[in-house]
């Protein structure tokens, strides 16, 4: 576990967290915020406490177009929070152009990049994912690669999150932020 020390640069703006499902975008996120003493939110949390039940079940029992609205209400009033934080995304947030603009104009986007067979490995020790329960999820995973990767190449910056430690992945995000922040 890394130090919670104080940012050694200046951040205005909340970190937001986008990629695909199996990215590791909570785990990352979570000591991402520790080292830099920022609170953590997940927005896919945020709505399983606002609906007062799991995404699958929102899934199921009200459909994906009810889950992406109030997916879009979460991360609209997470990303206005005037306090910074570190905001991790489910998969499909940055996609909506709504959420997209809103993150674009008020945070600092971080895309964690990783090959299939990571995300598959990532993805396949829960089975808790509606977009990934019917069908091979190689496929899935590959198709939602082919959709969404030029979508998620808009965030601000682009970080390798392949197999290896998630610190490594921490360290890479500091040190970009902290590059960014210099030339501010
Ligand atoms: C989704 C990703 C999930 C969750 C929902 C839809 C997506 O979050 O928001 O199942 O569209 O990619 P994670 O990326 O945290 O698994």
């Amino acid at each position: 576990m890394m130090d919670a020390v104080p940012a050694p640069f200046a951040l205005p703006r909340p970190i937001v967290l986008v990629g695909l499902m199996g990215a590791g975008k909570s785990t990352v996120g979570r000591r991402l915020a520790a080292a830099l003493s920022l609170t953590f939110v997940d927005s896919d949390n945020e709505i399983v406490e606002a609906a007062g039940c799991s995404i699958a079940d929102i899934f199921e029992s009200y459909g994906e177009a009810i889950f992406r609205d109030l997916e879009q209400r979460v991360l609209l009033r997470l990303v206005s929070n005037v306090t910074p934080s570190v905001i991790a995304t489910g998969g499909g947030a940055f996609l909506n152009p709504a959420i997209r603009c809103v993150i674009k104009e008020k945070a600092i986007s971080v895309w964690l990049k990783a090959e299939l067979p990571v995300l598959l490995d990532r993805v396949s020790r829960r089975d808790t994912r509606p977009l990934l329960k019917s069908g091979d999820k190689g496929a899935i995973l590959s198709k939602l690669m082919a959709d969404r990767y030029p979508i998620y190449a808009e965030a601000d910056l682009t970080i390798d999150s392949n197999a290896g430690p998630h610190e490594t992945v921490v360290k890479n995000i500091l040190s970009m932020l902290k590059k960014r922040s210099a030339h501010a």
